[in-house]
């Protein structure tokens, strides 16, 4: 077939379909065009007897033709999506510590009590083991409170040198408000050694975090607290970014904010994962994903990382 022969077949065939006026026709001139055996498959396979010259206009014809509009006309833009703050704070989190050779270590949500309490030392009247605070799936399964079980996990499975962080979510049975979810996450952070670990060791660590992760001048400052698995154990503030310590609105004119609780291994959580006390030793941290992420890019309200609203996910692109 040539390409005249060509053209006439299309003028023929969208006549036909411009005079077909019932579905029934137009079902017809399907099945006569593009059925299986309808002459358009047929003009393709004749493709191969049309001449070489007119080739690549015989098939332009045949097929459908690509686009009638201006090719040098911009593209359609359709934006760049952004990562979710939240993953953005756990990735930087893992490259800061990546960088001081700690890796990621994942543990499952649902955990058994022994990993979630007893292993970490929690007397067994804790308050936070109690039914209105945790949720619990009978009598020994529960939806982490927190992602210090994953210490647990990696002690028991591994010999010191230990260095790992673990990031995930973790649940516990508030009422949502501004600064509260019954689903957040955390990142914990451990490290065990053979040789003499120090709580030096631990300040200068978070001070490197904080540093990288909020920005220079930003450092930290340790008071004494109570952590079951920890001794001594102590909460962590980093200087207010915003003010630098001069004290402003955010840190409520203190120049500090509360970030993360930390402390030394106690050598009771050493025991109940088999290593020797006397032959270890380390220390853990642990801090809100949420709260790092809240005071970096200054989000008044935790609810709104949940929205998946674009207009608030799209200012911190
Ligand atoms: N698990 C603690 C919490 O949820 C945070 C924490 C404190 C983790 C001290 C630690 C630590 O590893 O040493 O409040």
């Amino acid at each position: 077939m040539t390409l005249a022969e060509l053209e006439n077949a299309k003028a023929e065939s969208l006549k036909e379909i411009a005079a077909a006026n019932d579905a029934a026709a137009v079902e017809a001139l399907r099945v006569k065009y593009v059925g299986r055996n309808g002459s358009i498959p047929a003009l393709i396979k004749a493709m191969k007897d049309v001449p070489k010259e007119e080739r690549p206009a015989g098939g332009g014809s045949s097929g459908e033709k690509p686009v009638d509009a201006d090719l040098t006309l911009p593209g359609r833009w359709w934006g760049l999506g952004v990562k979710h703050p939240l993953s953005r704070v756990i990735e930087e989190t893992a490259a800061i510590f990546g960088r001081l050779g700690f890796t990621v270590a994942d543990g499952p949500e649902l955990e058994t009590k022994f990993n979630n309490f007893t292993a970490l030392n929690t007397p067994a009247h804790h308050p936070s083991m109690d039914r209105s605070d945790t949720f619990w799936f009978g009598e020994d399964c529960l939806l982490r409170t927190q992602t210090s079980p994953v210490q647990i996990r990696t002690m028991m499975a591994n010999k010191p040198p230990i260095r790992v962080i673990c990031p995930g979510r973790t649940y516990r049975r508030d009422t949502t408000d501004a600064t509260h979810s019954a689903n957040f996450h955390q990142i914990e952070g451990l490290y065990v050694d053979t040789k003499p670990v120090s709580l030096a060791d631990l300040k200068s660590v978070l001070a490197y975090f904080a540093k990288e992760m909020m920005g220079d001048g930003v450092t930290v400052r340790f008071r004494p607290h109570f952590f079951p698995f920890t001794e001594p154990s102590v909460e962590v503030d980093f200087t207010c970014h915003v003010c630098k310590g001069k004290g402003c609105n955010v840190c409520k004119q203190s120049g500090w904010i509360e970030v993360a609780g930390a402390g030394m291994v106690d050598p009771r959580v050493f025991g109940h994962v088999g290593y020797d006390p006397e032959k270890v030793s380390g220390y853990a941290f642990g801090f809100g994903v949420e709260r790092i992420a809240m005071i970096k890019y200054g989000i008044p309200d935790i609810r709104w990382l949940y929205e998946n609203d674009v207009r608030f996910l799209s200012q911190l692109a």
